[in-house]
């Protein structure tokens, strides 16, 4: 059955600027501040953050150029955007199982991603009152076990944080979106510098925190020992390194692509994509040089995993002159950076059900994000109740069995849905669309370096970089 495209112009942004501002504000969040320091930490630090550099700047940059290109040609949420280029490219209708991955996806990231911001909001009224002022590991520990112990407290924070997003989404693009990323952005880059030049200051450990990141050790990254301490070899850093850079740039979901939708003709989308690339990648960098100082100057466990920056970082803040501010700081900082996040990852289904289902924005807002804080409610449950709740576990052998819910719907985001929808998007945007339609959007002549430069990496390296490394690390060859 052939979908009519609805004939609906969204309002663009105000400028390229702006756009700008908001992709990074999509692009910066949880993934930088909270993902990329434990990941890190995980896999021995400098060789992971190498591939993830590659994985960035060779696949995470076509990848970006290609997603803005289709959302600016389509001009509508990722679902309608897919299908009007299916039919300008009189491709299958297969083609638009991109934009509806991408809306499953959204919804699954946002539902737990409001969980963990959730926490970060809890902790900046414990961090300004002054909670943990002298606390020691132990300390630490228990008060964080003790919140994610309460499904009460974790969803009540949730609540909070997915009526923030939903009020600003609500308001549109020029009194909600547009303004509420211009004061939030610019704080968020002041806030974290400051907690930089802090680490720098109040720690005598920031030269190994730079080695740590940028002195690669691949052994650190290949080999890990598994439960009887043996050590075995082990791809499943670089697939995360490929998971990351793909969750952290918001790539392979629709995101990106309906922020591009909004995007003036004239604008550069090679342009935009650099500038927001470096943000992104110069964010995670310097919350890694914000964070693995405070962890090295008190001995904590850097592979400490997801409870890294909120177990480790309020001993140190907790122990340190200034600590309550700066603590205090550092949690509104990582409130912040969701937040702009979330914003994009509300958008794709609110734009669907206002062109498609003829909702009014707000409306669309409240069903969109009540169905999402839902599903929310079952990360809370996967912090506690149903911590060790394997739905999956008939899988044997494979990562996904001893997952929880959470770990099930982290794992299927960043490593298979957001690395295949990329790919999906870069193949299509490659082998399906004309290539005049694709220079055109990009105001590039065919010829010239950049244009080709795009083309050899979207026809070959992307494909074959993506597909390689997620069929190696799910063991399907
Ligand atoms: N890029 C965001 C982060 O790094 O926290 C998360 C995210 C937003 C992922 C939007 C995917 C997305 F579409």
């Amino acid at each position: 059955m052939a979908h009519t495209v609805p004939d609906i112009k969204h309002k663009n942004w105000s400028s390229q600027w702006l756009f700008i501002m908001a992709a990074t504000g999509s692009a910066v969040g949880l993934g930088n501040i909270w993902k990329f320091p434990y990941i890190t930490g995980e896999n021995g630090g400098g060789a992971f953050v190498l591939l993830y550099l590659a994985c960035i700047l060779l696949l995470g940059v076509p990848v970006m150029m290609t997603e803005i290109m289709l959302g600016r040609k389509g001009g509508l949420s990722p679902i309608n955007s897919m299908r009007k280029l299916v039919g300008i490219a009189k491709a299958s209708p297969l083609w638009t199982t991109i934009g509806w991955s991408g809306l499953l996806a959204g919804v699954m990231i946002l539902s737990f991603y409001s969980v963990i911001a959730g926490w970060a909001l809890a902790y900046i009224p414990m961090m300004a009152t002054g909670t943990f002022t002298g606390i020691d590991a132990e300390g630490s520990s228990e008060l964080f076990g003790a919140l994610i112990a309460d499904p009460w407290r974790l969803i009540l924070w949730h609540s909070i944080f997915m009526l923030m997003t939903m009020l600003v989404i609500a308001r549109g693009m020029e009194k909600g979106l547009e303004r509420a990323i211009s004061i939030l952005l610019p704080g968020l880059f002041l806030l974290l510098l400051a907690l930089v030049g802090y680490a720098y200051v109040a720690t005598d450990q920031f030269g190994r925190a730079l080695s740590f990141l940028f002195n690669p050790d691949f052994d650190a990254l290949l080999y890990t020992q598994n439960a009887d301490g043996q050590t075995i070899f082990n791809l499943e850093g670089i697939l995360s390194a490929l998971g990351l850079a793909f969750f952290s740039l918001s790539l392979g979901m629709g995101s990106i692509m309906v922020y591009g939708a909004y995007l003036p003709k004239e604008s550069s989308i090679g342009e935009a994509t650099i500038s927001i690339v470096i943000a992104d990648t110069l964010v995670a960098i310097l919350a890694g040089l914000a964070i693995f100082p405070i962890v090295f100057s008190y001995g904590l466990d850097i592979g400490a995993g997801p409870g890294l920056v909120f177990v480790t970082l309020p001993i140190a803040f907790g122990n340190m002159g200034g600590g309550v501010i700066f603590g205090t700081l550092f949690f509104v900082l990582l409130v912040f950076a969701a937040w702009t996040s979330a914003f994009s990852l509300l958008e794709p289904v609110v734009a669907w059900l206002v062109e498609s289902k003829r909702f009014s924005r707000p409306n669309a807002v409240w069903l969109s994000g009540g169905i999402i804080w839902l599903v929310g409610l079952l990360n809370v449950l996967s912090f506690n109740v149903l911590e060790s709740f394997h739905p999956l576990s008939f899988l044997g052998e494979f990562k996904l069995a001893q997952q929880n819910i959470f770990g099930i719907l982290d794992y299927m985001t960043s490593n298979v849905m957001l690395p295949l929808g990329g790919l999906a998007m870069a193949l299509f945007a490659a082998w399906v669309l004309p290539s005049a339609i694709v220079s055109k959007e990009f105001n590039l002549p065919e010829g010239c370096v950049t244009y080709r430069t795009w083309s050899f990496l979207i026809h070959y390296v992307t494909p074959i970089g993506v597909g390689l490394i997620f069929l190696k690390s799910v063991g399907l060859i």
